[in-house]
């Protein structure tokens, strides 16, 4: 953790951020990207990738929204060959609103959706972190005890598919669930 993270002016502290929470729309994608810009941590993709991210996955992503500002997203999807998978692709929060808990409440938002549909089964949610990514880690095994279940990891994509160069670390994947109901 860092010092940088609660900026006097800060928007997160102790909010109940419910009411902000809902589905990305094509309109939100422009906001979506410059949001990932200003983390400076997060691979920059481009506007189209993130207007499919807002449409086409959107039952499987999360905006929250504040006066109009995007604060915070997270965007996923359903691997074809894991249906019952969440992937998530990217997290991001707006540095005036980290540690305010808007993260942890934009992904159990989201599996609470996604579990609450018709039909639905037991839920894992995925991601790939680098070893390097102390905080992402950190997100991720929180979300696991709230849900209490397990969080295991694998190896799944390799630096040498990242970045021809050696720029980039592994890759693994976490697992955390099954979650079978909303918390
Ligand atoms: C990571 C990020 C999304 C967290 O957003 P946030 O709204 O501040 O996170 P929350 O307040 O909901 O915190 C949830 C958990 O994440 C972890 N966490 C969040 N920020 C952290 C930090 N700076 N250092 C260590 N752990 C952190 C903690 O475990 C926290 O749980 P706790 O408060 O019970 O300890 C945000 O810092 C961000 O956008 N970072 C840049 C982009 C990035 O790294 N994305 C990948 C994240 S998976």
């Amino acid at each position: 953790m860092t010092s940088a993270h609660v900026a006097p002016d800060a928007v997160g502290a102790a909010r109940n951020w419910t009411g902000m929470l809902r589905r990305p729309q094509g309109s939100d994608a422009l906001a979506i990207r410059e949001l990932v810009a200003e983390t400076q941590v997060l691979d920059l993709n481009s506007a189209y990738a993130y207007l499919l991210l807002s449409t086409d996955f959107a039952d499987t992503s999360i905006v929250a929204e504040d006066d109009g500002d995007v604060l915070g997203f997270i965007t996923g999807y359903r691997p074809p060959p894991r249906p019952d998978v969440l992937f998530v692709w990217q997290v991001a929060v707006a540095p005036r609103a980290q540690r305010g808990g808007l993260a942890a409440a934009m992904l159990d938002a989201l599996v609470c959706r996604m579990l609450s549909e018709e039909g639905a089964g037991p839920l894992t949610v995925e991601a790939t972190v680098s070893p390097g990514n102390a905080r992402s880690r950190a997100f991720f095994g929180a979300f696991a005890r709230r849900h209490d279940v397990p969080l295991t990891e694998q190896p799944h994509f390799t630096a040498d598919q990242l970045d021809a160069e050696g720029a980039h670390e592994d890759e693994p994947l976490l697992r955390i669930g099954p979650i079978d109901a909303p918390r």
